[in-house]
């Protein structure tokens, strides 16, 4: 939740803003994002990373929450983006973001997507693998270009969070196992190429991650690949990209330490690793994406139903679900929650907070303690700004809910919400 979270008359408040006025005025379910907590965020990455290692550089994952006003913002606070797809790198451009300062990322980016990384210039291309290596360099020809690129590595470390969100261990769809005879094939390729120049790796462990020892673990091989690799080619590595994944909030369970907790260790453990390897010392990046947006975020829900199963169970239905937050049904994330009409009243009774898919599985929030609740309720759900407006999914047809910005008080429509004309739009 957002630190200037606060009470009104029984209200829950939220950047200053009334919250069940929110709903009132823009109906639920609604994204409701707080520009005041995502600018302080933005700040801290500048000046407890950025300003403290000079030459060091911060994109923003935009995977984790894209909307053209959210690229704005960004742009605004001096960091770069980070996109995954056509798609991500069109709304960038869109938004009128400087392109050379996008990173491309992705394990299976298709020809379009290349060519389309090239001809807008995009600063850096992240490859993952050979075939996409030989495309880049044939399009990058084609245009005449040189295209900068990091080579994804997968340094081996398996970090604690779920599988479905773990990508730095060595069986993994993501980046180049650090075989030498992979190595070998990789290196001698794209210093070969005159479309390619080689700046040097990027490795990303996992997501949500509260304890930084995989990140650590992972720069530490990262930097005896670097000295291999000088020794086999004499190639010295310009850039090492150390990914995100720090972690944020969901429930008190959750300790997050803080961004300059993984970056301080981490540029401490490069800076000495290169140090005893006699290597130079790259330029390093970061790629945070739900520590920027994660609690900066809430979304507002209507209850509509109380069903009491005597002696079992009592569930709440909501107006929105899987739809609009995979995460619990996908990873078992759990969230807290209030009742925001009724944020002043003791919690009374446990429920179970129902989604409205049919579907068994689209729970949002199993045995919460909450205050009495009626139909007509509004429910705030909190920490819900990463990974769930970009991962909403129109399922039974619901139409996705609008984005609500707001900042000290102030709101304003970012997003609209979709309209059932929306949901047939594309049908011939
Ligand atoms: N860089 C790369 C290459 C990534 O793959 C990711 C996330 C990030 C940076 C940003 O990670 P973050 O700082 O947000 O942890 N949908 C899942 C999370 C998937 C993360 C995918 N990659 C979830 O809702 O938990």
């Amino acid at each position: 939740m957002a630190s200037e979270a606060s009470v009104g008359q029984g209200h829950f408040i939220f950047d200053g803003c009334d919250t069940v006025e929110l709903a009132k005025e823009y109906g639920t379910p609604l994204y409701v994002v707080s520009e005041t907590a995502i600018r302080e965020r933005l700040r801290e990455v500048r000046l407890s990373f950025l300003e403290k290692y000079p030459g060091s550089y911060a994109v923003y994952a935009s995977k984790a929450f894209q909307t053209l006003e959210m690229c704005r913002i960004v742009q605004s606070e001096g960091l770069g983006l980070d996109v995954v797809s056509g798609g991500e790198l069109f709304a960038a451009q869109r938004s009128g973001f400087p392109l050379d300062r996008v990173i491309f990322h992705g394990n299976s980016k298709t020809p379009s997507e290349l060519r389309m990384a090239v001809e807008l210039g995009v600063g850096r291309v992240v490859v993952d693998n050979l075939d996409e290596l030989a495309e880049l360099d044939r399009v990058s020809l084609e245009f005449g270009r040189r295209t900068k690129i990091l080579f994804r590595i997968t340094p081996g470390v398996d970090s604690h969070t779920h599988e479905f969100v773990s990508t730095g261990r060595i069986d993994s769809k993501f980046g180049i196992p650090l075989d030498r005879r992979v190595r070998d094939s990789y290196v001698g390729a794209a210093l070969s190429m005159r479309g390619i120049e080689l700046l040097g790796f990027h490795f990303h462990v996992g997501s949500q991650l509260l304890e930084n020892e995989s990140h650590l673990k992972a720069v530490e091989i990262a930097i005896s690949f670097m000295a291999e690799v000088k020794k086999a080619y004499g190639f010295e590595t310009a850039e090492l990209n150390l990914g995100g994944g720090f972690g944020v909030r969901y429930t008190d369970a959750d300790k997050p330490k803080g961004l300059a907790y993984f970056t301080d260790e981490m540029m401490a453990a490069v800076t000495e690793g290169c140090r005893s390897l006699g290597l130079a010392l790259p330029r390093i990046g970061i790629e945070p994406g739900r520590w920027i947006v994660g609690e900066a975020g809430i979304t507002l829900y209507t209850v509509g139903s109380v069903k009491e199963i005597p002696y079992v169970r009592t569930y709440v239905g909501i107006d929105g679900g899987l739809p609009d937050n995979p995460r619990p049904a996908l990873y078992g994330a759990r969230h807290e929650a209030c009742i925001a009409n009724k944020y002043a009243c003791e919690p009374s009774r446990r429920v179970t907070i129902a989604g409205k898919c049919c579907e068994s599985g689209d729970i949002l929030i199993r045995d919460i303690d909450l205050p009495e609740m009626e139909a007509g309720d509004i429910l705030a759900v909190f920490t819900t700004g990463a990974y769930n407006h970009s991962m909403a999914s129109n399922y039974n047809r619901l139409p996705r809910p609008a984005v609500v910005m707001t900042s000290k008080g102030k709101t304003r429509l970012s997003v609209r919400r979709e309209t059932f004309e929306d949901l047939v739009a594309r049908e011939l």
